[in-house]
């Protein structure tokens, strides 16, 4: 935290400003040199938008939809987030995630939020499965406070983390930047671009077109269970998917990882000075891009 309890990453890492914690700095060079295999997937994402959703319906997906082995072992630990160890503060007692990433058997699914300047370079020469999810950023906003409040002990006002937002100083900031350098990847063949909203809307149609997009089949008898596990109501209550040890180890079972799941949230949270305050700082980086999917 900065003066006035502001939430921030420590550094800026690159000269494009990606905000990381200062520790980042000692794994750039293993996560750079990361060997990825053709057979991997990787789901991208700026945070809390809808990337565990995105990762349970992918590890499904790549593996033919097996619920009962979703269902006793947690997602981390079948799909490593690739930095968690690197983004955590200096001697924080976190397990390897970069070696629990290189130790999977194939086929990976592999989780990140770094940037693509950040990934290892393999990616874009190997060239794996890549899945990136989109979510309105005021949705994220909100979403990141909470989550900011469970796991990073902030204890300030939504209000001053959301001013810490629309400075992109917190972490994976600046969201734009993000978002965008995905966008205009887009054309790649191997990387397709979903939303949190599409998904709300009709996951069944999202679930096809990701099978579509990993050339999976999904067995007709499992589709409608697919569903009803990834549906909010089974993942809020998924101890595979909600960090409900960590959580409980903490003491913050009252504080919910799988919280809400709802599109539009800021309309009943955020005051019309933010509103606007978003719009214009969003416009600011959306001006002369075709982004299709800010409101
Ligand atoms: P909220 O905090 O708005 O509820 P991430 O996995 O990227 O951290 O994103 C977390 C967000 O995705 C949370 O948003 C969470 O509730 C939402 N989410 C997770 N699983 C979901 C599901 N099955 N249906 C709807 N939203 C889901």
């Amino acid at each position: 935290c900065t003066e006035g309890g502001m939430p921030t990453a420590e550094v800026k890492f690159n000269a494009d400003g990606w905000m990381l914690n200062k520790n980042f700095m000692k794994y750039a060079d293993r996560i750079k040199n990361f060997k990825v295999r053709p057979d991997d997937v990787w789901i991208l994402s700026f945070p809390k938008c809808g990337t565990t959703w995105s990762q349970e319906m992918l590890w499904l997906l790549i593996n033919n939809c097996n619920l009962e082995e979703a269902n006793r072992i947690e997602l981390y630990t079948r799909a490593p987030f690739l930095e968690l160890k690197p983004i955590c503060s200096e001697g924080f007692d976190m397990a390897d995630s970069i070696t629990a990433a290189e130790e999977l058997p194939s086929p990976r699914l592999i989780k990140s939020h770094l940037p693509p300047d950040l990934l290892p370079s393999e990616i874009w020469t190997v060239k794996p499965k890549l899945l990136y999810v989109y979510r309105n950023p005021k949705d994220v906003a909100i979403s990141y406070c909470h989550h900011y409040r469970l796991f990073n002990e902030y204890t300030g006002s939504q209000d001053l983390f959301i001013e810490a937002f629309l400075q992109d100083k917190v972490m994976f900031s600046p969201f734009w930047k993000h978002v965008l350098a995905y966008w205009n990847r887009r054309d790649l063949p191997q990387l397709k671009f979903i939303t949190f909203d599409d998904m709300k809307k009709d996951l069944r149609s999202v679930l096809k077109s990701v099978a579509e997009h990993l050339n999976v089949t999904i067995p007709a008898d499992r589709e409608d269970e697919v569903l009803d596990h990834l549906s909010f109501a089974r993942m809020s209550k998924n101890p595979m998917v909600n960090f409900e040890a960590e959580r409980k180890e903490m003491g913050k079972l009252d504080q919910h990882f799988i919280r809400k799941g709802e599109t539009g949230q800021w309309k009943k949270t955020l005051s019309e000075e933010l509103v606007t305050r978003f719009d214009s700082w969003s416009n600011s980086f959306l001006a002369g891009s075709d982004f299709p999917y800010y409101s």
